[in-house]
């Protein structure tokens, strides 16, 4: 790979996390290889982290409630009850680079991040029903989706993550994605790490802006 950075324009970087663990997480730890091997290609690299796992409230009445009111007719209490998920919004908008690494909870992902999904999944911000059906409205970004999972075969029948997580990104017009998996944990820890390694260094090396 050329370790030279070839860019000296700012690229933003939103680095969303998912596991429940801190310590022994292998998507962190990838998440983090991840980032260190765009440094080196990239000059100006800016990295936001967005640790869903330390919880993030789920939508309710209140929240649909002011999501579905037109923006100017909210109350002062609807824009409090959505300011989180505009924050969310923001930084996603922001963003050149998502990376989402997540652990495969119970065939899918964990209920953390689809929380996540939740508050940015706004019509009107990050999508727009038109006459032919919904629109994403966040194109232009590439996403990377690390996954990890125990036995789960990533892309089988039984992973409800992956194809999850292609589907909603692509309706939020997202649909650049690369996905690096190490799976089967349980059964083959060494080697799925080391595949995921070099998968990370391949879609590194592969990068190109410009595109
Ligand atoms: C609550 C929970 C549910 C899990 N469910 C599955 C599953 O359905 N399929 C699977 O292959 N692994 C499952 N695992 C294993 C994790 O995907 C695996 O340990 C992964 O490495 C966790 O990511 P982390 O190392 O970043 O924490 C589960 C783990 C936990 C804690």
């Amino acid at each position: 790979m050329n370790t030279t950075p070839e860019s000296n324009t700012t690229v933003k970087l939103l680095q969303v996390n998912a596991s429940s663990r801190y310590e022994d997480s292998v998507t962190r730890a990838l998440s983090a290889r991840f980032i260190d091997a765009l440094r080196n290609r990239l000059e100006d690299l800016q990295v936001r982290e967005r640790d869903v796992a330390v919880g993030l409230p789920f939508v309710d009445a209140e929240w649909v409630g002011a999501n579905f009111t037109p923006a100017g007719q909210r109350s002062e209490q609807q824009r409090r009850a959505l300011t989180h998920s505009d924050t969310l919004v923001q930084e996603l908008v922001e963003t050149d680079i998502l990376l989402i690494a997540a652990p495969v909870y119970n065939f899918s992902i964990p209920a953390s991040l689809k929380a996540w999904i939740d508050q940015v999944a706004r019509a009107g911000l990050t999508f727009r029903y038109t006459e032919n059906g919904p629109e994403g409205l966040l194109s232009g970004k590439k996403a990377y989706v690390l996954l990890a999972s125990g036995g789960t075969p990533i892309g089988s029948d039984i992973d409800f993550a992956s194809g999850y997580l292609r589907h909603v990104l692509g309706f939020l017009g997202i649909d650049d994605i690369t996905l690096i998996g190490a799976e089967r944990l349980m059964q083959q820890a060494g080697e799925a790490v080391d595949s995921a390694e070099q998968q990370i260094q391949q879609a590194v090396a592969g990068l190109n802006m410009a595109a």
